[in-house]
């Protein structure tokens, strides 16, 4: 748990705000952020990069929500962005464009039109194709995108396999080692400036090794397109540090990566830019739920709750842990139980076999460290209504999602 969450008098609070009361106040399931959480974590990358040229672009699809995003914004943050409707939300919560960077491996006409005429900074590119398709586009609106190939290091982030990108057989980038001969062609297709090189090898690694694994060979590619004539200008190493979900993992080094990050680059006339996501907002945000019944299944116990995978799916996609706290500390011992949502799936359910405070009926829990791909990935299953989001400043909160409603759920539809 991270420091702005913590129990004071028995009740656990976000800063300065009792959560039960937002709870109360609120509704359940409800997500909460802390936005001195959100800023302490990006001041850590901003402090620690300090002194090199750089930009901290920070991954909107860990969190979009227009109050988070302006939160970043005002800090100084850039954006990474995946599509249209991310850089949509980025400028409608007064991001700057020409910090966007534009990542992904299938992007649009429409996306890539889009992106142009708002003027962003630069486009990460993932195949040939879509190297000449930005460059015919950026010549029909008479415009110069800038553009960095998106590269496959091949190195193993030892994460879980849905969310590690940077090996050889995985669908992302260009190989390193077939990368030179696409810079090499590229280089004269009118429309773009080929000035970058990015990469990013996964997400949740607790241990920063592999990342510096990537940015030697990284750099070592940088010296090599340069002696081929092609002015590289940019190094996106991408995202991917990690956030402790289990009360004893590791908590990565981040002031300790972004010292040896900015040695490697110190004096090379390049411009460092990063795309983190859950590491900024992971440890910010929980979910709240309420219980609402308890039951025994032969020797099994369920607490069943009024949250579920499709509030926050991470558990049954991807097996993760979320620590589940009671926001009043219980009197009656802990429990091991599923703790289980109503949504009709066997794969619903947002902790299995742990050992839980003993709550009752009424209760409120919190499932921690659910600040990113929490809400992001939240869905309608089973035609719920998705929850609110409440940020909370000091000793005050503010809904900055407001629960969805039954009206909103059928809208476009006829
Ligand atoms: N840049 C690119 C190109 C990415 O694909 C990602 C994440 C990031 C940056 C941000 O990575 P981060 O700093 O958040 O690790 N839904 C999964 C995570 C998927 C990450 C996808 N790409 C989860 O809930 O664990």
């Amino acid at each position: 748990m991270g420091n702005v969450f913590e129990y004071r008098q028995g009740l656990l609070c976000c800063e300065g705000v009792e959560l039960q009361k937002v709870a109360e106040r609120e509704g359940t399931p409800c997500y909460v952020y802390s936005s001195a959480g959100i800023l302490n974590a990006y001041g850590e990358y901003a402090v620690g990069l300090e002194g090199i040229p750089h930009r901290i672009c920070y991954a909107v699809k860990a969190n979009g929500n227009l109050a988070v995003l302006a939160l970043l914004a005002r800090a100084g943050a850039g954006f990474d962005i995946v599509s249209g409707g991310e850089l949509y939300r980025v400028l409608k919560a007064g991001g700057d464009p020409e910090k966007v960077v534009f990542s992904g491996v299938g992007k649009t006409r429409e996306e890539i039109e889009y992106a142009l005429s708002e003027g962003i900074h630069s486009f990460n590119c993932e195949s040939e194709a879509e190297i000449a398709l930005i460059s015919s586009l950026a010549v029909r609106l008479g415009r110069t995108a800038s553009v960095a190939v998106r590269v496959n290091p091949d190195v193993d982030a030892s994460t879980h396999p849905y969310i590690s990108t940077g090996l050889k057989e995985h669908k992302f980038g260009i190989g390193i080692a077939e990368v030179r001969g696409v810079y090499d062609r590229a280089a004269a297709l009118p429309g773009i400036a080929l000035d970058g090189v990015s990469c990013h090898i996964g997400s949740q690694l607790l241990d920063a090794s592999p990342l510096l694994e990537a940015a030697q060979k990284m750099l070592d590619l940088v010296d090599a397109l340069r002696a081929r004539g092609i002015p590289i200008r940019v190094l996106d190493l991408g995202g991917g540090l990690g956030v402790p979900y289990h009360a004893g993992d590791p908590r990565p080094d981040v002031p300790g990566f972004l010292s040896t990050l900015k040695s490697l680059v110190a004096g090379r006339d390049l411009f460092l830019m990063l795309e983190p996501g859950r590491s900024i907002v992971a440890e910010s945000g929980a979910l709240l739920a309420r219980v609402l019944y308890r039951k025994k299944s032969g020797e099994k116990e369920f607490v069943i709750v009024d949250a579920s995978m499709a509030e926050l799916i991470r558990p049954a996609l991807y097996e993760a842990h979320h620590e589940i706290l009671p926001l009043r500390e219980c009197r009656f011992g802990t429990v091991k139980a599923d703790v289980v949502g109503p949504v009709c799936e066997s794969g619903d359910f947002l902790a299995e076999g742990r050992e839980v405070a003993n709550v009752l009926p009424g209760d409120t829990i919190a499932a921690m460290t659910a600040g990113a791909y929490g809400f992001a990935m939240a869905s309608n299953y089973n035609a719920r209504l998705r929850p609110c989001e409440v940020l909370v400043e000091g000793e005050s909160w503010r809904v900055v999602r407001r629960r969805e409603t039954l009206a909103e759920l059928v809208r476009g539809e006829q």
